[in-house]
């Protein structure tokens, strides 16, 4: 199939490109860059051998979506491109209504012109928010008490959604609600590469380790878990990648609108998670115990039920923490600046 790909120069997105070319499809990445680095491109030909088609705009742009599904003959959208950093969401509210809903509604709106009804995208377990009991199932509804406009932004996107598959049967819509993502493609050439000072626990670790940042802070350990640290479920990003081509194996079957959870079904603890690196890597992780996180923003304990994932789409995560971490400190090491 040839598969657009928006944001597939970003994270997850690129990481979802290797997969889908080794699969033996065709891709056309549509990506801003606003936070990515083109050399990505080449990094994705030298581990596939292949290469994907790159256009560099934004999803607001309509003109030029119309442009690029007139030139291309697409049979699938993944849609990664999106403002995702939370913190930021809340000082710029507008924007990332803008961008998230906005470009994703446009988007959406081409595709019905031009008859390209197989729609793939990434949601979070931000959906879930802070009053569902663990594990997190897909017949959870996506909850408003979602603290940030990010979080909202993919709560109004899952309904907007839902509502288009119910209205036209023809559309075919993957919403994943992805966990928490870590590591890197084995290779060593992909990977995190956050633009500014980075805000999430796998990326502040690397950083540590290669010496750019001092230490780490534990937001609190005064939570309800074994260990009173906040409970996560990390998922290795190239499972989380192979999840998408499932995923797609899977959309001919779709009539309307489904949801998938991407995570392991298992949950790691902040001290697990430095413990889990120090051994992977032989580094030590300097921390201290500090407060909660500002506006008591973390649930305490976050994991997904795999199941309907591993039976329906035939998608299981194969890779452990300590995978996570060595591949992670592998593209850390390689790239010390990352793709600066
Ligand atoms: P990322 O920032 O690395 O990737 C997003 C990509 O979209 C970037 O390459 C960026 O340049 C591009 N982009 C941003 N605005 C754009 C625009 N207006 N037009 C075109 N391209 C644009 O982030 P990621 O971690 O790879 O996340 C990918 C998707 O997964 C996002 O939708 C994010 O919300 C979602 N998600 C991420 C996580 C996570 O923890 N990383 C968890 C759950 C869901
Ligand atoms: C993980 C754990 C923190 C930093 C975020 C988004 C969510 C989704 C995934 C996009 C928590 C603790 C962290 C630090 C710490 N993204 N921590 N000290 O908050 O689970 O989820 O990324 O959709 O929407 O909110 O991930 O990596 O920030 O935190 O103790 O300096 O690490 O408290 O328990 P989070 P994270």
């Amino acid at each position: 199939m040839k598969i657009l790909v928006t944001g597939g120069a970003g994270y997850i997105g690129s990481h979802t490109v290797v997969e889908l070319l080794t699969e033996g499809h065709e891709v056309v990445v549509l990506d801003n860059l606003d936070n990515a680095n083109n050399i990505v491109l080449d990094r994705i030909q030298k581990i596939t051998g292949k290469s994907a088609i790159f256009y560099n705009f934004s999803i607001t742009e309509k003109p030029k979506m119309r442009d690029l599904f007139e030139k291309e003959k697409i049979d699938a959208v993944i849609h990664f491109a999106a403002l995702k950093a939370v913190g930021e969401s809340l000082e710029k509210p507008l924007q990332y209504y803008s961008v998230n809903i906005g470009g994703t509604i446009n988007l959406l709106e081409v595709m019905r012109e031009f008859n390209v009804k197989n729609f793939i995208f990434s949601s979070s377990a931000t959906v879930y928010g802070p009053t569902y009991p663990v594990p997190f199932t897909e017949d959870m509804k996506p909850s408003s008490d979602t603290t940030t406009p990010y979080g909202y932004s993919k709560v109004v996107l899952e309904r907007i959604l839902e509502d288009i598959g119910n209205a036209d049967k023809d559309f075919k819509i993957i919403s994943l609600r992805y966990f928490n993502p870590v590591g890197a493609h084995q290779s060593g050439l992909i990977g995190e590469s956050p633009i500014g000072e980075p805000k999430n626990l796998p990326a502040i670790l690397t950083q540590i380790a290669i010496g750019k940042i001092e230490k780490f802070t534990v937001f609190g350990n005064d939570y309800d878990t074994p260990d009173g640290t906040c409970t996560r479920d990390y998922i290795h990003v190239v499972d989380l990648a192979k999840g998408h081509t499932k995923a797609l194996n899977k959309i001919s079957e779709i009539s309307g609108y489904e949801v998938y959870n991407l995570g392991t079904g298992k949950d790691y603890s902040v001290l697990e998670m430095i413990e889990a690196f120090e051994k992977a890597t032989g580094e030590k992780i300097p921390y201290e115990i500090g407060e909660r996180r500002p506006n008591n923003a973390d649930i305490p304990i976050c994991y997904s039920s795999a199941e309907k994932a591993e039976k329906e789409l035939l998608f299981k995560a194969e890779f452990s923490i300590e995978d996570m971490w060595r591949d992670s400190w592998r593209f850390q090491q390689k790239n010390p600046n990352g793709y600066q």
